[in-house]
């Protein structure tokens, strides 16, 4: 990380505007305009002055960091636990996270990313370990300080009670849901407990410790930097014809049972807001790819089947557009609205990256060195989605948030993953990780 982005997250940690860092150090609001641009760096002196103003080590200031050391003050990472750093971030930048649905593909990815870059809060992973759940996504994070993980289900409000209590939640990242669109075709029962009931009653216990006076309902007033993130998708809006994107306004016209539930829950925390005046955003990303996918979703799946030779199964002509966004963009994006996003707004996230579903399997192909002779079309999903595009301007110029990643560089990433990590795919093939919970706990 550069000068400049830490200076500029500092600040935002702390919740100063340019003008009050700027007072703090006795310098004029164009000189932190200019460090938070690149344009210059503060001179050895400042630095000092900003190192013990906001306890930060000079280290961390000029970028050179690992992450054994705490960034904020170079302390051994191990040792964070103790008082010392509840303290210095009590009531600013100190966060309990819940991240529920964690041991999936984008909650793990999102848990990696902030205990490894954003290391001032501590994370609690309530996960109820369905199919999709793997706890080895999370081998990396688990004897992390920061860390702990719960198994339970989003449903259960005691165990979320108890959590809120414990944990003295401040912010919820709520992933937790059944995603894959196929088995909402077969089952759409627990697409409703889990994605419609259990987001109602997340919604519930988050009013019950987060609001000033619970048993009044004319009462607005919340407890301080507490937040409820719901993790939707671009699916709640249905499909496009060949022209137009997504915006935030565009009508929810959910087609599947499984965006039907998305939309559902979407509705429920809005009206948590509007109603209760509940602190809430709302994100709706379009299509994800990256490690640690589970392979009924087509990227993994295509990767895994090129490597084995096996048949590439297509849907109809392979028609459907989608647009594709590298995991780690979107775990950006939502610690973007996590930290500026403006209570009861929605963001959409996306990459401006349409690619049709055969040029995706045609790319892994040649990525992979193999033909085309083994792709097979298979009889399309009924209600199958044409096309998904994503206007992201709202996210982009109100939250100052870009993709960092183009298709290419994501997806070879994700391919070089998949080849270093084909032990965990057998894993996860031969259902072999889901003994994994009762190996390590
Ligand atoms: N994958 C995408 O491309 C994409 C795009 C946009 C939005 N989303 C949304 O992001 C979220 C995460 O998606 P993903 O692809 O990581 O899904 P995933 O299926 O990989 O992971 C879901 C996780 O939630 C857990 N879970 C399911 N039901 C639960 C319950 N009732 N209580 C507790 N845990 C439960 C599962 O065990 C699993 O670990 C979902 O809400 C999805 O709608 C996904």
């Amino acid at each position: 990380m550069k000068t400049s982005e830490v200076l500029l997250n500092i600040r935002r940690s702390f919740k100063l505007t340019q003008e009050e860092m700027a007072n703090k150090l006795m310098v004029t609001r164009q000189a932190v305009s200019r460090w938070e641009n690149g344009d210059t760096v503060p001179s050895t002196d400042t630095l000092k002055i900003i190192s013990m103003i906001f306890n930060v080590s000079i280290n961390h200031l000029l970028g050179q960091y690992n992450n054994d050391i705490c960034h904020y003050c170079g302390a051994p990472i191990d040792k964070i636990k103790s008082g010392v750093h509840s303290e210095i971030f009590k009531g600013e930048a100190m966060k309990n996270i819940l991240v529920t649905g964690g041991a999936g593909f984008i909650g793990s990815n999102f848990i990696q990313y902030m205990l490894t870059s954003k290391i001032h809060n501590n994370i609690i992973n309530l996960d109820a370990l369905t199919y999709a759940g793997n706890l080895e996504n999370l081998s990396t994070v688990k004897d992390s300080p920061k860390y702990t993980f719960v198994k339970g289900n989003i449903c259960d409000g005691k165990l979320l009670d108890e959590i809120f209590t414990k944990y003295d939640i401040d912010i919820v990242v709520n992933f937790a849901a059944e995603s894959h669109v196929d088995r909402s075709i077969i089952e759409p029962d627990i697409f409703v407990k889990s994605n419609v009931i259990g987001t109602h009653v997340l919604l519930e216990i988050a009013k019950k410790h987060w609001k000033k006076k619970p048993e009044d309902k004319y009462d607005r007033e919340y407890k301080s930097g507490v937040k409820f993130i719901q993790i939707s998708t671009d699916e709640v809006y249905g499909t496009l014809s060949y022209t137009g994107l997504f915006t935030e306004e565009t009508p929810l016209a959910p087609n599947s049972p499984y965006s039907a539930s998305k939309a559902s829950a979407d509705m429920f925390v809005r009206s948590y807001h509007e109603t209760f005046g509940m602190p809430v955003n709302i994100t709706r990303c379009s299509n994800n790819y990256g490690p640690y996918q589970f392979p009924e979703k087509l990227i993994p799946l295509m990767i895994n089947n090129c490597i084995n030779n096996k048949p590439l199964p297509v849907y109809g002509v392979g028609a459907q557009v989608r647009d594709w966004l590298y995991v780690e963009d979107h775990c950006t994006a939502i610690y973007a609205v996590m930290m500026n996003g403006i209570s009861g707004e929605i963001y959409n996230i996306g990459g401006n990256n349409e690619m049709k579903n055969i040029d995706v399997v045609k790319f892994l192909i040649s990525e992979l060195g193999k033909t085309d002779n083994l792709i097979q079309y298979v009889k399309d999903r009924p209600g199958h989605d044409m096309r998904y595009a994503i206007d992201n301007n709202k996210i982009t110029s109100e939250l100052d948030w870009s993709p960092a990643y183009t298709f290419k560089q994501g997806m070879k990433k994700t391919i070089d993953w998949y080849l270093t990590n084909s032990e965990w795919m057998n894993r996860v093939i031969t259902g072999e990780y889901e003994h994994y919970y009762s190996k390590m706990y």
